[in-house]
């Protein structure tokens, strides 16, 4: 079995401000660093640190190449990560004091993905392998629909929303990881509706998909079926939570791949996404397997 995270690697340029600037306000920030993010490039190195056999997919310029070394530093196959003469996928994002961040993209070669390269790419994957998918590069739609004639498990987490969204298949997709916003914006119910009532409707919405809700300090939830599980948050200080969300997917389906019950698998999730939290930065901030499955 191979995972494949097809998906975005960006240079993520951190500031640590004390708010988030407001519309109009310049401020300035205490401290700056050029680190590796991306949700895809993150949830692979999540998967690969959690014990994974993982391979990467994407397109960077060469400012992102630092991205590649980092990644196969964790055991990531980059093979099929194109190199292209653009520029690699940005993040401006700003943390403020209690860890909150605020986040602006640019696409750069997460954009420039064409149909051709994701042919070739899943050509190289077979049923049963995994396929682990988030909303920051083009054609999502092509590659869902791509790897489910292969057979392949499809991991979905539609972050950052948009309207797109809603016109994938994702009936097919079999573990769907979404937060509170997202799950209002799939099911119709309000913001502040109870994590437990989104679960209800995606379950009811999408009856073969294992749904994975992580909602801040509520904790997480799962639902599939008639199945109901839910795990506490791990307390930790909060010094950045950028690619905690990351993480968590990372250890969940590591867990599950290790055949850890859903309960344990969830547990796992949540004590790396609390030491994600308690590091700076997004990729480097992701534990090592040991750290958490002790
Ligand atoms: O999920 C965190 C990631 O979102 C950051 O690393 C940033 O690159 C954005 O894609």
């Amino acid at each position: 079995m191979k995972v494949l995270s097809f998906g975005s690697l960006n240079i993520d340029l951190l500031f640590s401000v004390d708010h988030i600037a407001l519309p109009g306000e310049t401020i300035s920030s205490d401290s700056f660093t050029r680190s590796a993010g991306g949700k895809g490039a993150n949830q692979a190195a999540a998967l690969a640190k959690a014990g994974l056999p993982v391979y990467m997919a994407g397109k960077t310029g060469k400012d992102g190449l630092f991205l590649l070394e980092l990644l196969e530093s964790y055991g990531v196959n980059t093979d099929s990560v194109i190199q292209y003469e653009g520029a690699a996928g940005q993040a401006i994002i700003q943390i403020d004091r209690n860890g909150q961040n605020s986040i602006v993209l640019f696409s750069g070669g997460n954009g420039e993905i064409t149909i051709e390269e994701i042919k070739k790419t899943i050509a190289g994957f077979t049923g049963g392998d995994i396929i682990v998918l988030q909303n920051e590069i083009v054609h999502i739609d092509h590659i869902i629909k791509t790897a489910e004639k292969k057979g392949m498990r499809i991991c979905f987490n539609p972050s950052p929303f948009n309207d797109k969204i809603l016109t994938l298949p994702l009936d097919s997709v079999k573990w769907l990881f979404i937060n509170e916003i997202e799950g209002a914006a799939l099911t119709g119910l309000p913001p502040l509706s109870s994590p437990p009532a989104a679960i209800d409707r995606l379950t009811e919405i999408f009856p073969n998909t294992e749904i994975i809700l992580t909602a801040g300090k509520d904790g997480a939830f799962y639902g599939c079926g008639k199945e109901r599980f839910s795990c506490e948050i791990v307390k930790a200080p909060v010094i950045d939570t950028t690619g905690a969300g990351d993480t968590f997917i990372g250890f969940f389906l590591a867990a599950r791949e290790k055949n850890m019950s859903v309960s344990q698998s969830l547990a796992a999730a949540c004590k790396a996404a609390a030491i994600a939290v308690s590091r700076k930065g997004a990729m480097e901030s992701i534990p090592l397997a040991n750290e958490v499955f002790n």
